[in-house]
C-alpha cells in the first residue's frame, strides 16, 4: 500500500507514499491549507487545531485535535475539516462571524485554531451554554481573551439546516486498515486485536501509537523515529467500557473525552480528574492506555488508579494476564509489559471506596504536568479506618503506594491526631528529587499537606 486517502473539507485527497511520520499539520500546510499554524509543535498552543470527525454513539462528533501531533498515515479513510472548510469570506461560519464582530483576532496567527475549538464546542450535542474550557488548549498572544470570550458567549445554537450539524447525525467514517511501507519505515493500522498482536510479534520493536499526544512530541521535538509504528487507537477490543458487578473495565484506547462521556459520574474520582488533564484538544486524542504506557512517574492517572486498586489487562497472542497496577511499574519508565503485549484495559474493582480525592500540584491548575500528585481512597467504618489506599506521583522513579502511611492509618480512628501523625509519615514517602518543577523539600511538604487537606475535606 502506498496511498493514504482522506477527505478534507468535503473533498477526497490522495497522498502518495507519505513518510510515515509526516504530521497532518505539515501535510495540510504543504497542500496550501495554511490556516492551521505551527506554534509549538508539542500540543501546547492550539495554533494547529483542526476538526476530525470521530465516532459518537450511532453518529459522530466534530472534535478539535492538535494537527501537529497526529500522523497523516493514521488518518487513512478519515474526514478532516479546517478553518478554511468551515466558511468562506463571503459566507462566514457563525463562529467566524462572531470572532469578526467582537474583534477576536489581531495578528490572526492563533485564530484558525480558536475557530476549530470553538466549532467543536458549537456543535457539542445538547449544549446549553458555551463551555470556555473548550478553548483551554488555545493560546493567543495579542488579542487578549476578552473579545474571544465575548464571541464564544455570543454564539447561539446551530441551525438544523447547518450542514456540519447534520453531518454529526451520520456515522463517522470506519477505521480503514493501513499497511504503509515507505523508505524503510512502516505504519500499520490493524483493524482487530489479533492482527495487531501478530504484527507486534513480527515487529517486537514497533512503536504502539494510541492518541499520539506523547509520541507526537517525541517525534517533533526529540526527532524520534520508529522503523515500525502500529496504530491501536481504533481497535474495537480496546474501545469499550464494560460494567460488571465487581469490576469496571475501561478500554485502553478510548480517548479521555470519550471516557468522560461514557462513564459520567460513575467513577467520581475519574470524573473529577479528567477535566484537569491537559486541555480538551489533548483529551480528544489522549488515552488512558497511553498515560500508563508512558510509564511516566508524573503521569496523572497512576496515583488515582493506585488509590482505586486498579489492575492492568495485558494481552498477547498467548492470551490475557492481569497485573495489579501497584506491581506494574518496575523502574524509571520500566514496566512488567513485555514487547509482545498491549495494554487492553484498566480494571477498577467495585464497589468504590466511599471517600476519594485526587490532588494535582502543578504550577497552573489546568493544562500542566504535576510536580506532585496524590490519589486517596478511604473506607470508614464507625469512624475507624477500614482501609485506605494512597497513590503518589512525582516523588520517586515510579508512581507508588504510600504503604507505610496506609498501614499506620488502618484500624485507627479517623481524627486529626492520627491524620497529623500519618501525614508526617507520608512526607517521607518515596525519594523526591530537586528538579525544574519543584524542590524535594516542597514535594515532601506537599505530601504532608495533601493528607491534611484530605482530612479537612473528608470529615466523617
Ligand atoms: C500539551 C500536553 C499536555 C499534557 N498534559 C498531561 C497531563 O495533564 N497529565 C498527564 O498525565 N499527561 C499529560 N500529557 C502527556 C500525554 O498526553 C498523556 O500521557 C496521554 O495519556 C498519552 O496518551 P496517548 O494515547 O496520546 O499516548 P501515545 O502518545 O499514543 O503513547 C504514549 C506511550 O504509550 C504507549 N502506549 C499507548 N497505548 C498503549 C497501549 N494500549 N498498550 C501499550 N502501550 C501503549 C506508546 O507506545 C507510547 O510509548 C500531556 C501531553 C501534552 C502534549
Ligand atoms: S503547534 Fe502548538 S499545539 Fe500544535
Ligand atoms: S491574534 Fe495574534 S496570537 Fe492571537
Amino acid at each position: 500500500m502506498s496511498e493514504i486517502q482522506l477527505v478534507v473539507n468535503g473533498k477526497p485527497k490522495i497522498v502518495i507514499s507519505p513518510e510515515p511520520h509526516t504530521t497532518l499539520l505539515h501535510w495540510l500546510r504543504d497542500t496550501g491549507l495554511t490556516g492551521c499554524k505551527e506554534g509549538c509543535a508539542e500540543g501546547e498552543c492550539g495554533a494547529c487545531a483542526v476538526l476530525l470527525r470521530k465516532p459518537h454513539g450511532a453518529g459522530s462528533r466534530l472534535l478539535s485535535i492538535n494537527a501537529c501531533l497526529v500522523q497523516l498515515a493514521g488518518l487513512h479513510g478519515q474526514e478532516v475539516i479546517t478553518a478554511e472548510g468551515l466558511g468562506t469570506p463571503e459566507h462566514l461560519h457563525p463562529v467566524q462571524a462572531a470572532m469578526v464582530a467582537t474583534g477576536g483576532s489581531q495578528c490572526g496567527y492563533c485564530t484558525p485554531g480558536f475557530i476549530s475549538s470553538m466549532a467543536d464546542e458549537y456543535y457539542r450535542p445538547n449544549r446549553q451554554a458555551f463551555d470556555l474550557e473548550a478553548l483551554s488548549g488555545n493560546l493567543c498572544r495579542c488579542t487578549g481573551y476578552r473579545p474571544i470570550q465575548e464571541a464564544a458567549f455570543g454564539l447561539g445554537l446551530p441551525d438544523s439546516s447547518d450542514a456540519f450539524f447534520a453531518l454529526q447525525n451520520q456515522a463517522a467514517p470506519e477505521a480503514q486498515p493501513v499497511l504503509l511501507e515507505q523508505a524503510g519505515r512502516a505504519y500499520y493500522r490493524p483493524t482487530d486485536l489479533h492482527h495487531a498482536l501478530k504484527l507486534l510479534e513480527q515487529h517486537p520493536k514497533a512503536k504502539l501509537v494510541a492518541g499520539g499526544t506523547d509520541w507526537g512530541v517525541e517525534v517533533n521535538l526529540r526527532g524520534s523515529r520508529a522503523e515500525t509504528q502500529i496504530a491501536i487507537d481504533h481497535l474495537p477490543e480496546l474501545r469499550q467500557v464494560i460494567w460488571q458487578n465487581d469490576v469496571a473495565e475501561l478500554g485502553a484506547a478510548l480517548s479521555l473525552s470519550e471516557l468522560e462521556h461514557l462513564i459520567g459520574n460513575k467513577i467520581p474520582l475519574l470524573h473529577e480528574w479528567i477535566p484537569l488533564f491537559a486541555s480538551r484538544l489533548i483529551r480528544n486524542s489522549a488515552t488512558l492506555g497511553g498515560n500508563i504506557g508512558t510509564a511516566s512517574p508524573i503521569g496523572d492517572s497512576p496515583p488515582i488508579l493506585l488509590a482505586l486498586e486498579a489492575e492492568v489487562v495485558l494481552v498477547s497472542l498467548a492470551g490475557e494476564r492481569i497485573v495489579p497496577l501497584e506491581h506494574y511499574f518496575t523502574g524509571y519508565r520500566q514496566t512488567q509489559k513485555q514487547p509482545n503485549e498491549i495494554i487492553k484495559a484498566i480494571r477498577i474493582p467495585l464497589p468504590l471506596a466511599e471517600h476519594a480525592k485526587f490532588y494535582k500540584i502543578a504550577k497552573r491548575r489546568m493544562d500542566d504536568i504535576s510536580s506532585v500528585s496524590v490519589g486517596v481512597a478511604l473506607r470508614l467504618e464507625s469512624g475507624v479506618v477500614n482501609s485506605i489506599r494512597i497513590g503518589l506521583g512525582g516523588v520517586a522513579a515510579t508512581p507508588l503506594r504510600a504503604l507505610e502511611t496506609e498501614a499506620f492509618l488502618t484500624g485507627q480512628p479517623w481524627n486529626l491526631g492520627t491524620v497529623q501523625a500519618a501525614a508526617k509519615i507520608m512526607a517521607n514517602s518515596g525519594t523526591p528529587l530537586d528538579d525544574h518543577r519543584a524542590s524535594a523539600a516542597y514535594r515532601k511538604a506537599m505530601l504532608e499537606q495533601m493528607l491534611l487537606k484530605f482530612f479537612a475535606e473528608v470529615r466523617p
